[in-house]
């Protein structure tokens, strides 16, 4: 991993959606101080890394993701003191947390465009990304125009009321087009550095980065955007050594080498992950077919060389909940495969309870079909599934209604529960270092439709042969050599013969293998 820091090698991550995890204050809307009230209960699962998605001031446009103030806590969630209390009081569990930083753009409403928008020259005139003339679009970004004295147009990076921030074009092309050295675009790159240091110097461990491969424009292979992140990385490495950052790119052969120490495999794009997860026919249902993600990821893998640091998270604040489309069961099978592969796991809040995806809610704060998976964590069978002391009609995002909907207490106190069953794997993974974030992986059965997926995972002597047969008949598996132990199993029995094992149907398997046997597998 490089120069990482070394917490991040072992790392299993909870990402929080701040809105709904626990609120304290009886206003409908979660808050710092209920997420530092259930730090206990996200190191009691196994976690050790949390990722909060933003939480500053915003006019919550795109729930967050639209800063106004880099460096204030939304007065929603609390202050400032309150942040640094929960990095004081997660450091004191073993808990290490990212924010989310978001360089790509802010909201229309931050005083830096608010000030680049007046027609007189000013500091934050190049702070964003604008055309010469409000006539002229910034071709292929989008743009707000027709809002400004100034006389232009100002591209934008997602929704429309985020201007996209300028760190400069590769290639410039047209006269406003800042070359990456050129005083703005520096400039941008400074304040960005200000932000982290700021929250760095208060505790936080690192941050998530959104979008990070979108910062250089007009850099179709990433050379200038890799270039920016190995100027940030050296500035990190001097003043914040221990800082983690894992990037939103989906490219790790790039963003490793802008000095990311990881990278979040991607939910849309060419990575296939949903043919796993979310499709009409999912792996982890037992129809599906896995080979196309293997292909891809097999080829990032080797691009980044072979450093494996490709986190895959059961879910995020972006996708339809996994329990939309997979059982108990499947989601078990999912979670066996999740908690077994290189780079931190991210696990979304509420996926270790299997929470719903609410269907048919109006969107809140640009969630659009989002925001069925933000719905408030439910904690037990108390008002408002323990989540808040509001009235039901305040709450941020309605409840899932099922009065059967699972909670954590419920989970906790049943043995067999899902819960109990994710903590023991993410206990296993710790275990065992060829299962962490930083064992090696090669993929011996591709999950091609109604065969299983099997991969071999290995660190220093260790080597752990994990098979996933989601598919409802039994699978012969070939091997050369004797297991040494069965470390793991979920589903119906396995048996051993020297030479081969087989697995029931819907069924996964964790074999320790001896040293001496050679990585010869086959069905
Ligand atoms: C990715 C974030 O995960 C998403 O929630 C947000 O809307 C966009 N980036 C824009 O920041």
């Amino acid at each position: 991993m490089g120069k990482g820091p070394l917490w991040l090698e072992n790392a299993v991550f909870y990402e929080i959606y701040p809105q709904s995890f626990k609120d304290t204050d009886a206003d409908g809307i979660g808050n710092i101080d209920g997420i530092t009230e259930k730090l206990p209960y996200i190191r009691e699962l196994g976690c050790t890394g949390l990722w909060i998605n933003p939480c500053f001031e915003s006019p919550f446009g795109d729930a967050g993701y639209d800063v106004s103030d880099y460096r204030k806590v939304a007065q929603r969630y609390g202050t400032n003191e309150d942040l640094f209390r929960l990095f004081e009081e997660a450091h004191k569990l073993g808990i290490h947390v990212l924010l989310d930083l978001v360089p790509g753009h802010t909201s229309w409403k931050h005083p830096w465009f608010i000030e680049s928008m007046k027609a007189e020259k000013n500091e934050y005139t190049d702070r964003y990304v604008w055309t010469d003339s409000i006539w002229e679009e910034p071709k292929g970004y989008g743009s707000l125009r027709g809002i400004s004295p100034r006389n232009g147009s100002c591209a934008v990076n997602f929704f429309t009321h985020q201007p996209a921030l300028n760190y400069g074009f590769y290639k410039p092309e047209r006269p406003w087009q800042q070359p990456v050295d050129a005083e703005g675009p520096l400039a941008t790159r400074e304040a960005m550095k200000d932000v982290m240091r700021f929250w760095l110097e208060h505790g936080c461990d690192g941050f998530r980065v959104d979008m990070a491969g979108s910062l250089v424009k007009n850099d179709e292979d990433g050379k200038g955007t890799i270039a920016l992140w190995q100027d940030i990385r050296a500035f990190l490495d001097r003043e914040f050594p221990d800082s983690a950052l894992v990037s939103e790119w989906g490219e790790p052969d790039k963003s490793l080498q802008g000095g990311f120490h990881m990278d979040f495999l991607l939910h849309f794009g060419p990575s296939h992950y949903n043919d796993l997860f979310r499709c009409e026919e999912p792996f982890f249902k037992g129809t599906g077919d896995a080979s196309e993600f293997v292909a891809k990821y097999t080829e990032n893998y080797e691009r980044s060389e072979r450093k494996g640091l490709i986190c895959i998270p059961s879910g995020n604040h972006d996708m339809i909940r996994l329990a939309k489309y997979l059982n108990d069961e499947e989601l078990r099978l999912a979670f066996a495969f999740l908690l077994s592969m290189p780079g931190a796991p991210f696990l979304y809040y509420g996926d270790e309870i299997g929470m719903r995806y609410v269907e048919n809610l109006t969107s809140v704060e640009g969630g659009y079909e989002r925001t069925g998976s933000r719905s408030p964590m439910q904690w037990d069978k108390s008002r408002n599934a323990g989540f808040s002391d509001a009235p039901s009609e305040a709450l941020y995002i309605p409840l899932d209604p099922d009065p059967e909907r699972p909670t954590a207490e419920g989970m906790m106190n049943d043995p067999a529960s899902l819960r109990n069953y994710v903590k023991d794997l993410i206990r296993m993974r710790n275990a065992h270092p060829a299962l962490g974030n930083l064992g090696e992986i090669s993929f011996v059965l591709d999950g091609r439709k109604g065969h299983p997926l099997v991969y071999l995972r290995s660190r220093g002597d260790e080597k752990i042969l994990v098979v996933q047969n989601p598919a409802s008949s039994p699978a012969v598996i070939r091997f050369d050599g004797t297991p040494e132990k069965e470390l793991f199993r979920f589903g119906g029995d396995a048996s051993f013969s020297e030479g081969s094992c087989t697995v029931s149907g819907r069924s996964a398997l964790f074999l320790l293998l001896s040293n001496q046997v050679s990585n010869q597998v086959s069905n």
